[in-house]
Order: structure tokens, then sequence, then C-alpha cells
């Protein structure tokens, strides 16, 4: 555009600042503040300690096991045992939780080197709670473990719902990692950022493998109504099989 007259410049400014929230997807990332987490939290009727309690006595079918940290000095084991219930299949580990900003946040604070896609597309870590799960679990698992699957994160006595949004592949490949605004949701008050975790592996991750949630079509966030909703339905079934 060589010649621009005021009033045309005007009106090419008033459109860019009109359409700059949905024209710079990553630039408005960066900024947007974390959704709230109480749209993706379980139904509060959940007696979330007693499924915590069942989780961690779940314990004789063992899937595989992966270091929690690059170090390898802890290793959590995944279980199988609720993989054939009545109304549900479920894998579940207990871990810390490292954070994930790979996706279209990948810049967010104390992540360096991060990666601008997540393994199934690019989401938004502070848009979508995802859980990690290293890359060789799913190829052991085929079809058990789908991507995008349904989880029900038990964290400080709370459950929220989240997706397997990203696989780790580092070497060695470790367990127990969470998005920016899982981990947000989860520890509020530990100043959580891409390089301050939640080191305690007091964390269970119950995996619903064959319960998918395809994000939206831009692929960086999801329907966290669908998400709350698929929760709490498959929670509800858990607890009915397990008689809790
Ligand atoms: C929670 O679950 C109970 C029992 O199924 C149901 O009656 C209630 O409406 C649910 N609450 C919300 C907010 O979904
Ligand atoms: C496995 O769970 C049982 C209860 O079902 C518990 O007594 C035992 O300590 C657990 N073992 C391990 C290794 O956590």
């Amino acid at each position: 555009m060589a010649i621009a007259s005021p009033l045309f410049s005007a009106l090419v400014l008033a459109t860019i600042a009109l359409s700059a929230p949905t024209s710079m997807p990553s630039i408005e990332s960066r900024d947007s503040p974390m959704i709230d987490p109480s749209t993706f939290a379980a139904n509060s009727s959940f007696d979330v300690a007693a499924i915590y309690a069942a989780a961690i006595a779940a314990n004789k079918t063992k899937v595989a096991s992966y270091a929690t940290t690059s170090t390898q000095d802890h290793f959590s084991t995944i279980y199988a045992d609720w993989q054939h219930l009545e109304h549900v299949s479920v894998f579940h580990f207990m871990a810390d939780m490292d954070i994930d900003c790979d996706g279209t946040d990948y810049d967010c604070a104390g992540n360096s080197g991060g990666d601008s896609e997540t393994s199934f597309g690019a989401l938004d870590a502070r848009k979508v709670p995802w859980f990690v799960l290293p890359e060789t679990l799913q190829k052991q698992e085929k079809d058990a473990v789908k991507d995008n699957a349904l989880g029900a994160i038990i964290c400080d006595g709370k459950m929220f719902y989240a997706i397997f949004g990203d696989q780790n592949g580092a070497t060695p490949q470790v367990i127990g990692e969470g998005s920016l605004l899982l981990g947000h949701a989860c520890f509020p008050k530990d100043r959580i950022t891409g390089n301050n975790r939640h080191a305690q592996r007091d964390v269970a991750y119950l995996v619903f493998g064959n319960q998918p949630l395809k994000p939206t079509p831009d692929g960086s966030t999801i329907d966290i109504s669908a998400l709350k909703k698929l929760g709490d339905q498959q929670v509800k079934l858990l607890v009915q099989d397990l008689q809790l």
C-alpha cells in the first residue's frame, strides 16, 4: 500500500483493533487469563477422598512403570485393575505434576525450549486442562489409550477433568505432568510456572482411555462444558462399578 490517506489509515487501524483477538491467536493466548477451574471441576456430590483411596488400593495389575523425574530416583506404576469394569475402562497411577506449556502458549514463563505443538495438535495451555502420558505407553496399549482421552485428576483433595493432550518423548520418558492450566487449578498457591512443578507424588491420574474428546476445529481449545459433562458421566459410572 503505497499511498494511504489519513481517513483510510484510520479505517485500517480501526479494523485491525476490532479483529485483533481472533486474527492474532498466539499473542492473544499468551496474554489471556486462564479459564476458571470450576468449569472443569467434578460435580461436588462425588466422594473424592473415597475415589482417591480406592485408586491407591487398586494395585494388582501392573501395566508399566515410568520415572517421575529425569534423574530416575522414583518410578510410578500404571495399573489396569479398573480396565475391565462393567461400564468403564480406566488406567491409573500416582505421580507428581510437572508443567507443560507446549502448544500455542509455548513461551510461557519458565518454559525454556518449548514446542509450539502438542502431540495431537497445538493446544493452548491456558485454556485446556490436559495431562501427559509417556509416548511408549500409548504404543504399548494401542487402542486402549486414545488421543485426547478423558482423565479425572485428583489433586489436593479436588477432582478436575482433563484430556490426554500431549506425550512425553524425553529420554528417559517420565510420567506425571499437566498443562499450565491444570497445574494452577490443582495448586493455586504453589506459584506454578513452566519450570515450577508440584513435586509431591500425591496426584492420582485416572485415564478413561476409550473416551476421547476432540479439540475444537481450530485445534487449540476444547469444549469445556462437554469435558465436564463427559467427566461427570464417566466418574459416576466408575463410582457405581466400584460400589463406592
Ligand atoms: C451433581 O450430581 C447430582 C447427582 O447425580 C445431581 O443431582 C446434580 O444436579 C449435579 N450437580 C451439578 C451441578 O451438575
Ligand atoms: C497395594 O494395596 C494394598 C491395599 O489394597 C496395600 O495394603 C498395599 O500396601 C499396596 N501395595 C503397594 C506396593 O502400594
